[in-house]
């Protein structure tokens, strides 16, 4: 039986074949991400895999609803799994915001669930790291979220020779429509052109631009000129201050595909262009508004970075630690007559804290020992009988010294 194209098993390292994900990995991306997020006093929250379908119709946007995971259940509902997670918090926000100070600074590490053709850097499931303020309008704002963005990525070791941020606007890119077709409601149509218009053909976007009377070259002198406008300025001024200009640039060429963004947006990618988005976000000052049908305002920004990318950029750049059990000790019974007594001091050490594994059942010593090496063991450790009683023997893997101690001691020299 195989599992369902675009979506991942995670294995404990080592690998077996050519799985390229790993539990490990996995945690060691959300203990990451988890820490940068606490850094700057964001809290941790979730909502459930599986909302109603009209959560995401008419919110989201086109392109995120062609690709829902949705069904009717037992109950005649019309459900879907969440392929984002901002419509969700808007309404989780518009709920209950009345029960926290402003401004709300909240992350968490949903699964998300997208019926997308699978290719690289674009899977079934994904995980991703939602980091959103709500009820501050103020461009400080924008800055924080971005500098989180940009520390989330170098807590990885990532540089600005890795990656960069690509800043743009929404408002910049509304006046450019405004100013040339009054028809506000094929905005959004204008939007997607330009979000898709580095991996299209020229004319075909030229072709799509042409019934909403603006020209190819119209655009891509826009995207090339990218001024800053007055508030994207102010956030460029507040990442200076901060020492994190070299993560970023004005690039109007970034537009963000949902519909929902309201103000500055922007995307992160991989200085050399070889990789998808590895995060993108921006304002959405009007969602929580919409998703309580007018009952709460709120301002509201945040990004979403997935693991799938940030995975593949991380390998490549040789940037993940080495995984293993990282076990404290591996304690050897050698000797079948000390295994009660063996078995008294493993219990001791795990009620320590200690990580300690052992063979289960009568085993080689030297298969014990290739076992301790490969679940990568700081130590191995051994009872002895001597006149004086049972002595331990313990040994660094690393250094190969011996110390022979009293097993009380064991703990403390396993500490040490
Ligand atoms: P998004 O651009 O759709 O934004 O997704 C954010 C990131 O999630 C992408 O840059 C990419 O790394 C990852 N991602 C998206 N789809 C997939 C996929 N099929 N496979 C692997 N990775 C994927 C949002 O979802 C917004 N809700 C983010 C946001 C939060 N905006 C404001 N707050």
């Amino acid at each position: 039986m195989e599992r369902l194209p675009g979506f991942r098993d995670f294995y404990p390292e080592p690998l077996p074949g050519n799985e390229p994900w790993s539990c490990d990995a996995r945690q060691y991306i959300f203990d990451t991400w988890r820490s940068v997020a606490r850094r700057y006093g964001f809290r941790e929250y979730d909502g459930p895999p599986l909302e109603p379908l009209e959560l995401y119709t008419n919110k989201s946007g086109n392109e995120i609803v062609g690709q829902l995971f949705n069904f009717i259940d037992k109950g005649e509902r019309a459900v879907s799994m969440r392929p984002e997670l901002t419509p969700t918090v808007a309404r989780m926000v518009a709920t209950s915001e009345r029960a926290y100070k402003k401004p709300i600074k909240w992350f968490a590490l949903p699964q998300l669930f997208r019926y997308e053709k699978q290719q690289k850097g674009r899977l079934r499931e994904h995980f991703q790291f939602n980091c959103d303020i709500f009820g501050e309008q103020a461009n400080a704002a924008d800055a924080e979220i971005i500098a989180l963005l940009i520390d989330s990525l170098r807590s990885f070791g990532l540089t600005a020779e890795d990656f960069v941020l690509r800043l743009s606007s929404r408002q910049a890119w509304q006046g450019f429509y405004e100013a040339r077709n009054p028809d506000a409601s094929k905005a959004y149509e204008f939007y997607q052109v330009v979000d898709k218009i580095e991996r299209e053909k020229p004319e075909i976007s030229r072709e799509k631009l042409a019934p909403l009377g603006i020209s190819y070259d119209d655009v891509v002198s826009f995207i090339q000129k990218s001024e800053p406008t007055p508030e994207l300025q102010a956030v460029l001024d507040n990442l200076a201050a901060r020492g994190l200009s070299d993560f970023v640039k004005t690039d109007y060429g970034v537009i963000r595909g949902l519909a929902y963004y309201t103000g500055v947006v922007f995307e992160a990618f991989d200085r050399k262009g070889e990789f998808r988005a590895i995060a993108g976000g921006g304002r959405y000052d009007n969602l929580i508004k919409l998703v309580s049908n007018g009952k709460v305002d709120l301002p509201a920004l945040g990004f979403g970075m997935g693991d799938v990318v940030l995975l593949e950029l991380l390998k490549v750049r040789g940037k993940l630690p080495k995984f293993s059990a990282n076990l404290n000790a591996f304690m050897m019974i050698e000797d079948e007559t000390l295994r009660a007594e063996s078995l008294s001091l493993i219990q001791q050490l795990r009620e320590g804290g200690l990580l300690v594994d052992y063979s289960l059942t009568p085993t080689k010593g030297d298969k014990q020992f290739k076992r301790a090496q490969e679940l990568g063991s700081k130590f191995t450790v051994r009872l002895e009988k001597s006149d004086t009683g049972t002595i331990a023997v313990v040994k660094n893997l690393q250094t190969r010294q011996e110390e022979r101690v009293n097993p009380s001691e064991v703990a403390t020299k396993l500490k040490s």
